[in-house]
């Protein structure tokens, strides 16, 4: 009896071996196919087929939406343009994420090199802020102020962004008034001391609104006036 039972347990165990070894076989090919077949037929129009990507980060797995298009985008704007209000719309979409000012940091964008690795991290779905969404995000980017970076290597990000299949979204004021005032107002807030850790150009209350208001007024009236100048000069 104890002869069977032995007999009996290694007949399960090689069983349980081969079910084992089958499903592992069974992944493997589960894994490559939908792969091959759902990346290489997607639901993408051919003219947009430059523009879509499927990324694969490195620190997860985009899982069932591996085969999921991914756009990805730029935001390309100046501070007080309405920026922020556009990407919080942006990010208000279950499937969109704009990962704000990552080029904020110097250390991001001191060369050329160190920009390259900073967007490639980026656009391989690697980075991950507040802004990410999940595996099946189908549109990826961030926002690039002019100054942090964009203008001292727009060649080469330009050659970058052309090579990846990235849109740039450019975002500026329409009205030249309104955009000099952004202008002046970043001129200012580089200047002024922050009131309590905040920039005074943001306004973060109704008081704080006329409080701006008021300050504008002495501000903005002498400087438009000088700015115009010296634009006529030009
Ligand atoms: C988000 O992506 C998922 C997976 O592709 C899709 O099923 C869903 O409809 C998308 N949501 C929206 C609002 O587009
Ligand atoms: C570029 O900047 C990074 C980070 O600041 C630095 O470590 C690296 O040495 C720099 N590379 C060159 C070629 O200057
Ligand atoms: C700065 O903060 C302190 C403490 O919160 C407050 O008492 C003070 O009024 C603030 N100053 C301005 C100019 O808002």
């Amino acid at each position: 009896v104890f002869l069977i039972a032995l007999f009996g347990l290694y007949v399960c165990y090689l069983s349980f071996n081969q079910i084992r070894m089958e499903s592992k076989h069974g992944e493997e090919n589960g894994a490559q196919e939908p792969n091959e077949h759902v990346c290489a037929n997607p639901y993408v129009p051919s003219e947009e087929l430059p523009y879509v990507h499927f990324p694969q980060p490195k620190g997860y797995s985009r899982a069932e939406c591996s085969c999921n298009p991914v756009r990805f985008f730029v935001i390309v704007s100046m501070q007080r343009s309405g920026s922020g209000w556009f990407e919080t719309l942006l990010n208000s979409h279950p499937n969109i994420s704009s990962n704000g000012e990552i080029f904020n940091r110097v250390d991001r964008r001191q060369n050329i090199s160190s920009i390259v690795q900073t967007l490639d991290k980026l656009y391989d779905l690697d980075w991950l802020t507040s802004a990410a969404k999940n595996e099946c995000t189908a549109a990826f980017g961030f926002k690039w102020m002019l100054n942090q970076g964009f203008m001292d290597h727009h060649d080469d990000i330009l050659s970058y962004l052309n090579k990846k299949g990235v849109s740039v979204i450019f975002l500026f004021r329409r009205n030249t008034l309104r955009r000099l005032i952004s202008v002046l107002a970043n001129n200012y807030d580089r200047d002024a001391k922050q009131l309590n850790g905040t920039h005074k150009s943001h306004v973060h209350s109704e008081e704080e609104v006329s409080s701006m208001h008021r300050e504008f007024q002495n501000i903005v009236t002498p400087v438009l006036i000088i700015s115009g100048r010296s634009r006529m000069k030009c």
